[in-house]
């Protein structure tokens, strides 16, 4: 694996490596065994390129890569700041950052399939790590949420997982249905308003790897039965006029205090954040709350993702 363009190239014996050396970063950065950590990629050089809003999945890949001796240059909102601003394009951006010997790029981008030209303009075996596109994926963030399930039911396997919210727009939810397709006895939900209804492309990605399915409306009639649930925020900025109007900044589906009677006391709650309305904070303190949990793991996992990527990469060239 040079890039990571899509989560679907997690294997099932990749995901076992990532989720045992997360593990291991973690000791280490919690034992605060800085020194160690950062020869595992010391003096490699990583550009972080994010042309939309973001916090935990810059921050956490950037403080990955610093742990683990990466130097790093930056630019946020690089539709602004980069050149992109004069109208030059993606393609001529990535070709002229990868001359400058990067290891890896981590790139953030409104379009979906923006990935796919980044690493088709890549030069110089430059590693191009989605970090999300558009309406398209988010493959780091789905390693990040198998992560937390496993480490919670010490399996992947037979569970159902309830996907609630903006599963049209959001990329999010489309990555972990590309993952979690690979394991046996997983079936989804989706709960959702229909115009903001997961994609045909999913569900039938789904019935080719006969994993079971289902659409929901009604949040309480699904809640008793699912593993993991799984919020989403509405994707306000990318919905169309009609749904801007219809949902005038507001989430159709919200989990209360209330709510949380329907749900088994064995399930997980998971948000990939950040979160707006659609789930109460005096949910938080529910031992069943594992959104933040879920957001640590993030570093942990993109630790384990650019060892993955560059580390074995280094070892083979020595
Ligand atoms: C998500 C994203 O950017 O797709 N955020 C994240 O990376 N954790 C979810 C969202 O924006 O709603």
């Amino acid at each position: 694996m040079n890039h990571v363009l899509e989560s679907q190239q997690f294997t099932v014996t990749m995901l076992l490596l990532l989720f045992k050396k997360a593990d291991e970063f973690r000791k280490l950065v919690e034992k605060k065994r800085f020194k160690k950590l950062s020869r595992t990629l010391d003096g490699l050089q990583l550009i972080s390129l994010f042309y939309e809003a973001s916090t935990r999945t810059r921050m956490s890949f950037e403080m990955a890569a610093r742990y683990l001796g990466m130097q790093i240059t930056t630019t946020e909102s690089a539709g602004i700041f980069s050149s992109a601003a004069k109208g030059e394009t993606l393609w001529d951006t990535i070709r002229v950052l990868s001359s400058y010997h990067p290891s890896a790029i981590v790139l953030r981008h409104n379009e979906t399939g923006a990935c796919e030209i980044a690493a088709r303009a890549a030069q110089n075996n430059v590693a191009i790590i989605n970090a999300g596109d558009g309406k398209g994926q988010h493959p780091t963030q789905a390693a990040l949420d198998v992560y937390t399930i496993f480490r919670e039911f010490g399996r992947l396997e037979n569970l159902t997982i309830l996907l609630g919210g903006d599963l049209l727009n959001g990329r999010t939810g489309r990555s972990l249905c590309y993952l979690l397709s690979k394991f046996k006895g997983v079936q989804f939900i989706f709960l959702a308003p229909p115009s903001l209804q997961m994609k045909p492309d999913i569900r039938q990605h789904l019935d080719k790897r006969r994993v079971p399915w289902k659409l929901a409306t009604n949040m309480r009639d699904v809640l008793p039965e699912a593993d993991v649930i799984y919020w989403t925020r509405v994707q306000h900025e990318r919905l169309s006029q009609a749904d801007k109007r219809r949902f005038n900044g507001k989430s159709p589906y919200r989990i209360t205090r209330q709510m949380l009677q329907y749900v088994k006391s064995s399930a997980i709650i998971m948000h990939p954040l950040p979160r707006v309305d659609e789930i109460n904070i005096d949910v938080d303190k529910d031992p069943r709350a594992r959104y933040f949990e879920q957001a640590s793991n993030g570093l942990f996992i993109r630790m384990a993702i650019l060892w993955y990527v560059l580390g074995r990469k280094e070892l083979k060239r020595k």
